[in-house]
């Protein structure tokens, strides 16, 4: 693992868009795994503004998302394929139909097996974003979750409910179940980013970085991926031995 410490949060982020706009300008067709939640908004700000300004070119790009909440179609505004198309894809000259987030409204046992077959079709994905739950998850791959699962239906641990209770009003409206691409998906990925700021991860980090590779610890297995870099600030790595 590489890791890359800033002393603050705009730093971070700037440094991310950078090393995701040199890798589209490098690759045109390039495919991309992005992700939702805070970690990565401002980051997409800053590609936002980039695009705008120097025109880096979208057009030829795909991208998979993480993960979806099932039971939200994508219209919902908590859906995160709202999320991407509002913070991200709507402001990029990217054709919609070349971005794919997991369908968390249909049939779930088919839009999984149809999800890994598209990423498999794409040719793999280059690129990965990742953020980290306090409690470790990736994805939402939650404590627990297997090595070796791909694009699956996962139960939300109650802490991750709690977690992202503050986007919908209240903990008993945030959906139990989501959609999520597995680890053994994540692994096969070719590059990984994995962006954590706050002190609120700094327990999270440690374990990932110093403690054993363990299912009880999802991000733990990013240990043994050939390619990953952490971005984080400085207090998400307070707590590191390196
Ligand atoms: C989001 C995702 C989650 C988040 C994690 C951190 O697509 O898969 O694993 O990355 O929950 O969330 P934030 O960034 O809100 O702290």
């Amino acid at each position: 693992m590489q890791i890359q410490i800033f002393q603050d949060k705009e730093s971070l982020h700037r440094a991310v868009a950078k090393e995701l706009i040199d890798a589209v300008k490098t690759n045109p067709n390039i495919v991309l795994g992005l992700s939702t939640g805070s970690s990565p908004l401002e980051t997409y700000d800053n590609m936002i503004k980039d695009h705008q300004t120097s025109g880096t070119d979208y057009s030829d790009v795909v991208t998979f998302n993480l993960d979806e909440y099932v039971g939200l179609e994508g219209s919902h505004p908590q859906s995160y394929r709202y999320f991407m198309n509002t913070s991200l894809l709507n402001n990029l000259n990217i054709p919609l139909n070349q971005t794919n987030v997991p369908d968390g409204s249909g049939d779930l046992k088919e839009a999984c097996e149809e999800y890994e077959a598209k990423i498999v079709k794409a040719g793999g994905i280059d690129l990965q974003l990742l953020g980290i739950g306090t409690n470790g998850h990736i994805g939402f791959n939650e404590p627990g979750t297997a090595f070796d699962t791909r694009t699956h239906v996962a139960q939300l641990l109650q802490e991750t409910i709690d977690g992202n209770a503050r986007f919908f009003g209240s903990a008993v409206n945030v959906p139990k179940e989501a959609v999520t691409m597995g680890i053994q998906t994540i692994m096969e990925v070719k590059k990984i980013i994995l962006i954590a700021y706050g002190s609120k991860k700094a327990t999270a980090i440690r374990e990932m970085v110093n403690g054993p590779v363990t299912e009880s610890m999802p991000a733990s297995i990013l240990q043994k991926h050939q390619n990953v870099t952490l971005f984080l600030d400085e207090e998400a790595a307070a707590l590191l031995k390196i």
